[in-house]
Parts: C-alpha cells; sequence; structure tokens
C-alpha cells in the first residue's frame, strides 16, 4: 500500500509539466487568452474545435488549465481525462448533468455535502429526476434500491460532517453490474489517499478548493473520468462553457505540488488531535475514518492509503450556546467555512438543520479542520476550550 502512495506522490510532482507547455521553466506559466491568433484561414481551421494541446479560443483552454488537468488525470490510473470547473460545487453540478436526463432516478448519499442534497432538492428536481437518499452504510444492499429508472449512484466517502465511510467498491460492483454510473465527491482522500477510477468509479470529483489548492485562496473543481464517460463529460462542460481562470489554474498546480508533504503532516497531526480527543472525558465520540468509533472504520481501513485532516467530534453534553463558547476563545482556529488549506479551523455543526434522517447524534457536535501549526499548540488550545465548555 505505501508503495502505492510513494509512486504517486512522485506523480504530484512531475505529472502534467510536459516540455511543450511549461518551455523548461519548472511550473507551467500562467498564458492569459480570450483571442487566439492564426496566420491563417486555414490555420484556423486546422485548429480545429479546441482539443486539448492546440490552442483556439481562451474557453478551451491553454497550457495552463491543459497541464493541471493532465496532473490530475494521471493521479488516477485508468482516468480517461479531467476537466476543470470554478468551484468543486460547479464540478458536481456538471458531473450530474452529464450523466442525467428528465426521468431519471438519481441514489444519493445521504450523508453528502449539504449543497450537493440542495442542487437534488432543488434544480434536479425541477427537471424531473428524482433523488432517492441512500444510507452512506449500505454497501451491496444499494442494490435493492435499483429501479427501472435508476441512472446514477452518487457516493460521498467520508461524508460530510458525519465522516461515515462507504464500501465504494461494493457498490461500484453492483452499478458495473447494473449499468449504472457511479460519482464519487473524493475530497477528503483526494486520489493520494483513494484512487477512485481503479475503484469502479466513473466519475471522480474533487473540491480542488481544499486540498489541491492547499491554501485557502482559491476556488476551483475537477471531474476526472473513465474512459466510458469521458466524452460525455466534456461535451457537458464545453456545451455549459464550464472554464477557470489561468490565474487560478497556476494556483492550484503549485498547490498540488506539495500535496502529499502537506497531507502526511495533517494526517499526522489530525491522528494525534483525534486520539487525544478520544481520551477527554468531556468528548462523547470521535468521527474520524482512522478511529474504530466512526461508522464504516472498516472499508477506511481496507480501502484508504491513509487520512487527512478534518473530522468531527460529539461532545458528552452541553448546548449550542457551549459549543459557541468553546470554538469563540480558541486561539489557533479559525472560523469558517471550508477546509484543506494550512491552517486550522473549527465549525459547529447543526445536523438537525441540514438532514432529515439522521442517525440520532445526542451531544452537540463540533468539525475540525487540523492545519500545519504546531500538534502541541493545538491541543493545548483544544484542552483550554474544553475546560471552559461546561
Ligand atoms: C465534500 C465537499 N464537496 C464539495 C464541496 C464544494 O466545493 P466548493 O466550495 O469548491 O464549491 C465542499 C465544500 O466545502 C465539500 O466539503
Amino acid at each position: 500500500m505505501n508503495d502505492e502512495r510513494d509512486q504517486s506522490e512522485t506523480r504530484v510532482v512531475e505529472a502534467g509539466r510536459r516540455k511543450e507547455w511549461t518551455q523548461g521553466i519548472v511550473n507551467t506559466p500562467i498564458y492569459r487568452a480570450s483571442t487566439i491568433l492564426f496566420d491563417s484561414v486555414a490555420a484556423m481551421r486546422a485548429a480545429g474545435a479546441g482539443q486539448v494541446g492546440t490552442l483556439h479560443y481562451g474557453r478551451s483552454g491553454t497550457p495552463t488549465q491543459w497541464s493541471l488537468a493532465e496532473a490530475l488525470t494521471e493521479l488516477e490510473p485508468g482516468a480517461a481525462g479531467t476537466r476543470l470547473f470554478p468551484s468543486g460545487l460547479a464540478a458536481i453540478g456538471c458531473a450530474l448533468l452529464s450523466v442525467l436526463k428528465p426521468g431519471d432516478q438519481l441514489l444519493m448519499v445521504h450523508s453528502a455535502y449539504g449543497p450537493t442534497r440542495n442542487l437534488c432538492d432543488t434544480l434536479l428536481k425541477r427537471h424531473q429526476i428524482d433523488t432517492v437518499y441512500y444510507d452512506p452504510l449500505i454497501g451491496a444492499g444499494i442494490e435493492g434500491l435499483i429501479g427501472p429508472d435508476t441512472r446514477a449512484i452518487f457516493m460521498e466517502s467520508p461524508g460530510s460532517l458525519t465522516f461515515e465511510v462507504q464500501d465504494v467498491p461494493a457498490i461500484c460492483a453492483v452499478a458495473g453490474r447494473r449499468g449504472i454510473t457511479t460519482l464519487l465527491d473524493n475530497t477528503w482522500a483526494t486520489p493520494l489517499l483513494f484512487p477512485a477510477i481503479a475503484a469502479g468509479v466513473d466519475l471522480a470529483i474533487l473540491a480542488c478548493t481544499k486540498y489541491i489548492v492547499g491554501h485557502s485562496d482559491v476556488m476551483l473543481g475537477s471531474v476526472t473520468a473513465a474512459q466510458n464517460h469521458w466524452q460525455t463529460l466534456e461535451q457537458t462542460s464545453r456545451s455549459l462553457g464550464q472554464h477557470v481562470s489561468p490565474d487560478d489554474a497556476f494556483l492550484a498546480a503549485r498547490g498540488l505540488r506539495t500535496l502529499s508533504v502537506r497531507l502526511r503532516q495533517h494526517e499526522r497531526s489530525a491522528l494525534a488531535v483525534a486520539h487525544w480527543l478520544a481520551d477527554h472525558s468531556k468528548v462523547a465520540r470521535v468521527l474520524h475514518p482512522a478511529l474504530p468509533s466512526c461508522l464504516g472504520h472498516e472499508s477506511w481501513a481496507r480501502d484508504f492509503r491513509g487520512s487527512s485532516g478534518l473530522f468531527s467530534i460529539e461532545l458528552a453534553s452541553g448546548d449550542d450556546d457551549d459549543v459557541a463558547a468553546l470554538i469563540d476563545g480558541l486561539a489557533h482556529f479559525g472560523i469558517g467555512y471550508s477546509w484543506g488549506g494550512f491552517e486550522s479551523l473549527a465549525l459547529p455543526v447543526d445536523l438537525a438543520r441540514l438532514r432529515s434522517l439522521d442517525r440520532p447524534h445526542p451531544g452537540p457536535m463540533l468539525r475540525l479542520h487540523i492545519g500545519l501549526e504546531s500538534v502541541e499548540d493545538l491541543i493545548a488550545d483544544l484542552a483550554r476550550g474544553l475546560d471552559r465548555y461546561g
């Protein structure tokens, strides 16, 4: 397992840096463009309709975006190509639209990112696409939910906020047999910790905003497709005019080059904090995929090459005001949405507002992103916070 992680760490550094794109510069430069000038009408015609590698029009990208997209493809063994999007949510939306049509049914994991659920409950519904939510722990039992109109299964593993790890290979095996497309939001693990296409996923989605960018300063998403889904994904994203700025692509590529070392440190520090919290008397449960207290931990242990820096905790007692007091006084954790940057963040979790059918979580919850600060400082900060609380 570790050997495979080591190999992908080399790819993280080398992938997408084609000489014809970099011109020998280490990082593919920022090529900004809308109009591309041709020498003649014949040359313009010969440039085709915007294939990767041929300059055509700004919306078809320049070496800056091609390089990032190719690097993300190379991180997913077996993948055919990657399309970039202006946010993770835009990537999710386009991936779904590339697969679904009116009258279809979508099986959506219950623990999906809130705005993904919102997309299903509003836009997809308006287009007569029916969403059925399923339990993240369903595994091969997903077969029982498949009906004549089921066209796609969407997974997010681990799930948002509650971190249930799904049996992705089992679900993909059923879907493959039944001719149903599988999509996975793989943002928490990235292809370094879970190569999704090799596990049987058809469309692997990343909110690059998080760990790929890694510095909390760019919004960006990607969808990497297996061969049989590449053409439709490419056509759909082109038809919708999806495009990312070369400046953002450059920053994402720059972030990508250090992804493996950042992830190793996020992993080490988050595990140290998670184990410390698990032993604390005021903490009822730690929802971290690498800890047995997390639902689906066995799937994580079997399928993943490591863990990242985001997890939740459930407190033994208290209410929303107590959680606010705990978080408000933290010196080293910012209060804000998103995660995956170099800095630590804390967020109160309100499942009641987000989901309809959850397992009961009796105590109040908060989500932590463990950044690259000293782990001793982070633990001392949380210790003071827990002393203030309750
Ligand atoms: C798991 C997951 N997927 C997708 C997204 C959406 O990404 P973006 O914020 O880039 O739209 C997020 C954002 O928090 C997320 O946590």
